[in-house]
């Protein structure tokens, strides 16, 4: 009776909610800004939800060689090759969040968020990545203090172990992913963190879309200055390579957690995957078959080990002995290695069958016989284009997303670890009222889902703060929070970030 009684209810404030949102969407700024009585949407979210906004160390702490930290492999990268990265010469102070993280600590308050997800610098703690290299005492105290500020003011830290940049020292000398040693070094490190952290640090994320450094980095060479010749002969391995250890990295982490610092810390441990949702370019059958198979070859790559303990079934028939193989007892600690799944949702593709590989775009897998496009055999897309963020916005996806793990995968416990749109295409970058329409209906997709059953425990909006986009560096302007390089990197809270509070104050 209850349970019935208070899911019609949450069906009513749905409906109402839906009804306020596209009335909100279609009206403008100041008008949004003036209705005091915002719906109440989050009355039926989980009572311990997670509502935050994140970003990642290499992005936002500058302070490069400061502070006794280690280059990492982005450093090496941006700085081989400034001129090719918008705002390169910013890259080694960035926002410098880390000399300014008590007042940026305040400006996550202000946005009324219960959680921040942030990720730790390997080479910050470990400046050359080993332990025997040395424990860097100065960045102990960095998170040790940046944590304390965080929940001394309310704030939940979700924290990534490894969000893009390990350190140099390893990459050089023993090719970083591509060297299975990296799962000992891996481990060393996340020990160090458990140990030095997990008092205070209950949500842990091992790695970072892995598969996004596999594709882009590896099979499609980007920021790559030794790639293998994937592009003309196909039978490229070392995006499966990384892959695999970034998955058998992400297994030992779990496995250590579980075995030595779950009973006194009882924290969960998961990892973040980029997610997207695929839609057949036509009816024909072949279209249909590349969809399901860019699922598989997207999400399947990374979920299916986890899961159950080896990739898909089309992945081994495609890619044959390219594919490295999991051994009996890897197979037994892979699967089940993770207690949520983190996914990380921009925007959704159309997939169509495809030979050539001249047509792929850097998230394409060469091996995959299928390319993601924008419009479908009619010409329509997928939601619409955002021009002020340049993506095709379709919350839709999200819902689609959320399901199929919860189909496929056994309905596990999922974060929405990243969720937003650029504004690079506006004027002035503090009036991003594109975004809230973005946000309220991603959020209103993700309720959508609960509802129908997916254990979604918390969403995190990309970014917190303005981050450096890599090759986009500072331009396209991600963050709630506003950083003016013209005046002395001030923080101002945009128009979506006050939309976001009065949507939280209301939810939390
Ligand atoms: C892999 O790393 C180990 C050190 O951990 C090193 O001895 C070995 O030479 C590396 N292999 C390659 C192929 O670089
Ligand atoms: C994986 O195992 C299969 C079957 O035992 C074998 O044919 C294949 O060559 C192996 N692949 C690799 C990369 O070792
Ligand atoms: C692949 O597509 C490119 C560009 O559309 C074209 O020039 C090339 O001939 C195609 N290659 C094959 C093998 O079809
Ligand atoms: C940026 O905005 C202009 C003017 O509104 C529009 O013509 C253009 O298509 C936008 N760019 C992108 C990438 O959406
Ligand atoms: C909210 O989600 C529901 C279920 O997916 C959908 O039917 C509805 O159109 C969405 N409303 C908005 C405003 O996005």
């Amino acid at each position: 009776m209850e349970i019935l009684s208070s899911s019609r209810i949450c069906k009513i404030i749905l409906t109402i909610l839906s009804v306020v949102l596209l009335y909100n969407v279609s009206t403008k700024a100041q008008d949004l800004q003036r209705r005091s009585h915002f719906p109440k949407p989050g009355s039926s979210f989980p009572s311990d939800f997670l509502f935050g906004a994140g970003t990642s160390a290499l992005q936002v702490e500058g302070a490069a060689s400061e502070g006794g930290r280690g280059p990492s492999v982005w450093d090496d990268r941006v700085n081989r090759n400034k001129g090719a990265f918008i705002d390169g010469d910013k890259f080694p102070t960035m926002i410098q969040h880390y000399r300014r993280y008590k007042e940026d600590v305040q400006h996550l308050k202000n946005l009324g968020i219960n959680s921040y997800r942030m990720s730790i610098s390997w080479s910050r703690l470990l400046p050359d990545g080993t332990i025997k290299g040395g424990i860097n005492q100065e960045g102990v105290d960095f998170y040790n203090l940046l944590i304390d500020e965080l929940l001394a003011n309310g704030i939940t830290p979700f924290v990534t172990i490894l969000h893009f940049d390990y350190p140099l020292a390893i990459h050089k000398n023993t090719g970083g992913f591509l060297n299975s040693s990296i799962v000992n070094y891996y481990k060393d490190y996340c020990e160090l963190l458990f140990k030095t952290y997990g008092d205070r640090v209950k949500h842990w994320t091992t790695v970072n879309e892995p598969q996004v450094v596999g594709l882009f980095t590896y099979m499609h060479a980007y920021d790559n200055d030794d790639p293998e010749p994937c592009q003309t002969t196909k039978l490229c391995k070392q995006a499966y390579i990384v892959v695999h250890n970034y998955i058998l990295c992400h297994a030992a982490a779990v496995k250590l957690y579980r075995e030595k610092f779950y009973e006194t810390q009882g924290g969960e441990i998961g990892l973040v995957l980029g997610s997207q949702s695929f839609e057949p370019y036509s009816s024909k059958s072949e279209d249909v078959a590349a969809a399901k198979r860019l699922m598989d070859f997207f999400m399947g790559w990374i979920l299916d080990p986890v899961v159950y303990g080896d990739y898909p079934k089309i992945m081994r028939d495609l890619v044959g002995n390219r594919l490295p193989n999991f051994t009996e007892e890897e197979k037994n600690f892979v699967a089940g290695s993770t207690d949520f799944i983190g996914i990380n949702y921009y925007t959704s593709h159309f997939a169509k069958h495809e030979t050539n590989k001249t047509n792929m775009i850097l998230s394409d897998n060469y091996d995959a016989l299928g390319i993601s496009v924008d419009f479908n055999a009619e010409g329509k897309t997928l939601g619409y284009l955002d021009k002020y963020g340049g993506n095709f916005v379709y919350p839709k996806g999200l819902y689609d997303v959320l399901q199929h793990i919860k189909k496929k995968y056994q309905n596990p416990n999922i974060y929405i670890t990243e969720n937003g749109i650029a504004s690079f295409n506006i004027t002035n970058p503090l009036k991003d009222t594109h975004r809230i329409k973005y946000l309220a209906t991603h959020l209103n997709s993700t309720k959508a889902a609960i509802d129908n059953g997916v254990r979604v425990r918390g969403y995190f909006v990309w970014a917190a703060f303005d981050t450096f986009e890599f090759r986009a560096g500072f331009s396209q302007n991600w963050g709630l929070i506003h950083v003016d390089f013209k005046h002395d990197l001030m923080r101002q809270p945009t128009t979506a970030a006050k939309w976001y509070k009065r949507f939280l104050n209301h939810v939390i």
